[in-house]
């Protein structure tokens, strides 16, 4: 057999390969439906729906005990310090390989709208790539992160700790819209 073609067919050792598989795909699927149904509920109350928005939100944090099961599942939920470590690794991701190359795509296709959702992610994930890695420090040390409120633009992302900006830097929404946590 050519080698190009020598592990095409499954290997029997690899048997739990295909439900691993369905289980990530399982994770990205009930993670979205819990996005998409948590924007929905925003449309249905600015349309004057409130139980319907209390039904998508119910039915998002439904789905969203599905996702974390499946990352359970999956070896995925670790303790603080690793979780720290793992989050600051997909955010370095994000930034070094995956919204670059998804960027070069969306300008090669000219999908402005693409190219701004993406570069909001970007410029955010850089803002988390940070506090991860100052707060990871923090955490093996066993120090706490700080008490100061860590404020959040909803249009962009940005992500701060402390005060919010007079305006956001990234796509001018004025600080006091900042969500605080
Ligand atoms: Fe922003």
């Amino acid at each position: 057999m050519a080698e190009a073609f020598k592990n095409t067919p499954p290997a029997p050792e690899d048997k739990g390969a295909m439900t691993a598989q369905n289980i990530a795909a399982a994770l990205a699927g009930e993670s979205q439906a819990s996005q998409k149904y948590l924007a929905f509920a925003d449309v249905a109350d600015a349309d004057g729906y409130p139980n319907v928005a209390r039904l998508f939100r119910a039915v998002a944090y439904a789905e969203s005990t599905h996702a974390r099961n499946h990352l359970s599942v999956l070896g995925g939920i670790g303790t603080t310090t690793e979780n720290l470590k793992a989050a600051w690794g997909g955010e370095t991701f994000e930034i070094t390989e995956m919204y670059p190359a998804y960027d070069a795509v969306a300008k090669l296709q000219e999908n402005e709208s693409a190219q701004t959702s993406i570069r909001y992610a970007l410029k955010a994930e850089v803002d988390h790539q940070g506090i991860y890695d100052s707060t990871l420090k923090g955490v093996e040390g066993e120090k706490d992160l700080g008490g100061e409120a860590v404020r959040v633009c909803p249009i962009c992302g940005h992500t701060v700790i402390g005060d919010a900006p007079d305006e956001c830097p990234q796509c001018g929404t004025a600080g006091s819209f900042f969500k605080e946590f």
